[in-house]
């Protein structure tokens, strides 16, 4: 594994958006445009091990997308099964540890029972851990660990008194992982879209103008390196 010889950024967090664009430019149904993304995670993914990144946040599906026409979601749904069992070589060969935050309960059968083997035999891997949100909404993560609280209170679990910042993040879904130092999102849109409301709250954020599948390796080397010169300068990383 390539050393890393940089400490910033520990965290990215990507918003994959523009797959239906990419698609509609070239005249394709949407679910090429997520075909085509597909490459575009497993070179960022490789990226990520050249540039000494440590933990790389992907949204893959929201809770708002289960809105979606059924169709593209069964589609969607094939290709994250298909995408993680090709992957399963290559998670073991770089170390990659895969977890995942969100409602994994709402996926089909198949495609959770699949996502918890592979991160029960990728927990012990040192290298990037690869975090995928799937059926992840920010504010319902944030509702959650609020719940959570309650219960453990309710039951005396836990002593009580004020909930504080520290007490909130310890109740969120991957607790152990630091907050995102830079987040990107593609295709042009400036929007959160209920992506890690709380975790971002201290993040550099960085618009790409690409379209998802257009957005490979080479294009998130260039955003790392600019936002790190950026940083080493002090000044504010370009849109
Ligand atoms: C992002 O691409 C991928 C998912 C949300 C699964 P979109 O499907 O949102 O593509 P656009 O935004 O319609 O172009
Ligand atoms: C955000 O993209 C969700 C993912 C990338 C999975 P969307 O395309 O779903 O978000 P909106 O609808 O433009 O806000
Ligand atoms: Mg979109």
């Amino acid at each position: 594994m390539a050393e890393a010889s940089h400490s910033w950024p520990a965290h990215v967090a990507v918003i994959m958006d523009g797959n239906g664009r990419w698609a509609k430019q070239r005249n394709l149904p949407r679910i090429e445009g997520h075909r085509a993304g597909i490459k575009s995670v497993q070179s960022v993914v490789e990226s990520c091990r050249t540039l000494g990144i440590r933990y790389l946040t992907l949204y893959a599906f929201s809770v708002e997308n289960w809105k979606r026409p059924r169709k593209e979601i069964s589609g969607l749904m094939a290709l994250l099964y298909d995408y993680l069992t090709s992957e399963i070589p290559r998670l073991h060969r770089d170390a990659v540890r895969l977890r995942a935050i969100g409602q994994l309960d709402r996926l089909p059968r198949r495609v959770s029972q699949q996502f918890r083997r592979i991160m029960e035999k990728t927990a012990s891997h040192r290298g990037l851990t690869l975090i995928l949100a799937l059926s992840y909404g920010g504010r319902t993560e944030i509702l959650d660990a609020v719940r959570e609280i309650a219960k453990e209170r309710k039951k005396g679990r836990e002593q009580g008194g004020e909930v504080t910042p520290e007490i909130l993040s310890r109740h969120l879904y991957a607790p152990d992982v630091p907050p995102p130092d830079l987040l990107i999102r593609t295709s042009g849109e400036r929007r959160l879209s209920n992506f890690l409301l709380w975790e971002s709250a201290r993040s550099q954020l960085y618009f790409a103008p690409q379209m998802w599948p257009d957005f490979g390796g080479e294009q998130f080397e260039k955003v790392i390196v600019e936002a790190r010169k950026a940083r080493e300068s002090g000044e504010r990383i370009e849109a």
